[in-house]
């Protein structure tokens, strides 16, 4: 009877339920990875994507990001054991706050610490606060007086509206009238509605832009392996930023050395520093950061949560459990946890939609998915559907073909030799990404 009940102990341990929140790229590879853990039975996306849909032990789930009650019924009636949240949006309207107060077990910052991402002022005068290097800024409601400041600063200069703006509130002006116009765009037309009744006017900062995204608890800091995303649209990292056309990790700037002087002087520091102002942080990081000529990391943005497509070779590499390091967070154990690493890097190349990022179409069939892919490479799907058996594009960034290799070339080879294969009529994609 004993053994019994111990038996019924160890199947209870190893059946844990995931709920993951979101549709994107990040999701599917969250969910590709926690899939993996013996100890978990079955992962639910809410809402997923043609991709979450096909994984194994994964289920979606039509619920709404925003949509709290639907989401903590579905996590109550189904008895979630843990629950990541992938997107800013539903972590700056309180979803962890939400998750909480019902006892939940959750992975993200409260509402009050993902203020980080969700207001550059506040994020600005947080980093000024506790001395952490960043652009010189001026934060304004009024576009007079923001100009006349634009008129004495030194060009190129960034216009940045305060709130969040789907990656699209940055403008970096070239000429006076750009930063003019930006302005004018912001604070009177209201372009990104109440997201730009503040603006930022901040210094540029020239360099190498590198991603580091740390996972904390609020007291142990758990640093991810480094990547570097390519936000431009076209090769050569030129055109519009977008929310990111590729990345590669290790970051190749990485060194021992920058990644102590980031952990120094900039995460443990901001940890510390919203502890002490009351607003704990916990849940995933990501530090954006510009490392400058004279090799100094500054902080060009915060954001509340995994990057995308950063955490899609991310996740290539990471060989640990990820429920366990999830699990650690809101169990306040992360002191316990010490992740594996391939030392491989990863490349991930992101198919678009023609039009991205601004107009595209949606609804053309994808050909080329049900070719068996090698064991290195992963396909994450972003925007896509299935209908009819049978898979369909569905938003701007379509999907993410990673790969891991022995170098960096390997791994761009699997990856450029396995997207030659897919295909819809208006598909297109970097050629550059970990050249
Ligand atoms: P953000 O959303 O603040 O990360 O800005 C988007 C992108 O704009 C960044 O990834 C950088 O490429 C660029 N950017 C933002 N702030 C600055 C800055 N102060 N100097 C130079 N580039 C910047
Ligand atoms: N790849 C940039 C971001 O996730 O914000």
């Amino acid at each position: 009877m004993k053994n019994f009940f111990l038996f019924l102990v160890v199947i209870n341990l190893q059946a844990k339920k995931v709920l993951i929140i979101g549709g994107g790229g990040r999701e599917h590879a969250l969910a590709w990875k926690i899939a993996q853990s013996p100890q978990v039975e079955k992962v639910f996306v809410a809402p997923g994507n043609a991709g979450t849909l096909y994984e194994q032990k994964t289920r979606n789930v039509v619920i709404d990001v925003n949509d709290f009650d639907g989401l903590t019924s579905f996590a109550q009636e189904n008895n979630i054991d843990l629950t990541i949240i992938g997107p800013e949006v539903p972590l700056a309207n309180g979803i962890v706050d939400v998750f909480k107060k019902q006892n939940l077990d959750c992975v993200g910052p409260c509402k009050k610490a993902a203020q980080l991402e969700a207001s550059k002022d506040f994020a600005k005068a947080f980093m000024v606060r506790h001395n952490i290097p960043t652009a010189k800024y001026k934060t304004f409601t009024n576009a007079e007086d923001a100009k006349d400041y634009a008129r004495l600063q030194k060009i190129p200069l960034v216009i940045k509206a305060d709130g969040l703006a789907a990656g699209k509130g940055v403008v970096i002006a070239q000429t006076l009238k750009e930063a003019e116009q930006a302005i004018e765009q912001m604070l009177v037309q209201k372009k990104f509605g109440h997201a730009s009744q503040k603006i930022v006017i901040e210094e540029f900062l020239e360099g190498n832009e590198l991603s580091f995204i740390v996972l904390t608890d609020g007291k142990t800091i758990v640093p991810l392996v480094s990547s570097q995303d390519h936000k431009r649209l076209l090769d050569g990292n030129k055109g519009p930023n977008t929310g990111g056309m590729g990345a590669i990790s290790p970051a190749p700037i990485m060194t021992r050395q920058l990644h102590d002087r980031i952990m120094q002087e900039i995460i443990e520091p901001t940890i510390a520093g919203m502890a002490q102002e009351g607003c704990e942080y916990t849940g995933f990081l990501y530090a954006g950061l510009m490392i400058t000529k004279e090799g100094d990391p500054k902080v060009l943005e915060f954001n509340c949560r995994l990057g995308d497509p950063e955490t899609q070779v991310i996740m290539m590499r990471l060989q640990s459990d990820l429920y366990d390091l999830c699990d650690a967070v809101y169990k306040k154990q992360l002191q316990n946890i010490k992740p594996q690493w391939s030392l491989q890097p990863a490349v991930g190349v992101v198919l678009a939609s023609g039009g991205y990022p601004q107009q595209y179409k949606k609804g053309y069939l994808i050909d080329g998915l049900t070719l068996k892919s090698p064991d290195d490479c992963r396909i994450f799907h972003a925007g896509t559907v299935s209908k009819d058996d049978t898979i369909l594009t569905n938003g701007g960034r379509v999907m993410c073909v990673c790969a891991g290799g022995d170098n960096l070339d390997c791994a761009r080879e699997l990856v450029y030799k396995r997207i030659n294969k897919i295909n819809w009529p208006d598909m297109f994609c970097r050629a550059d990404i970990g050249l």
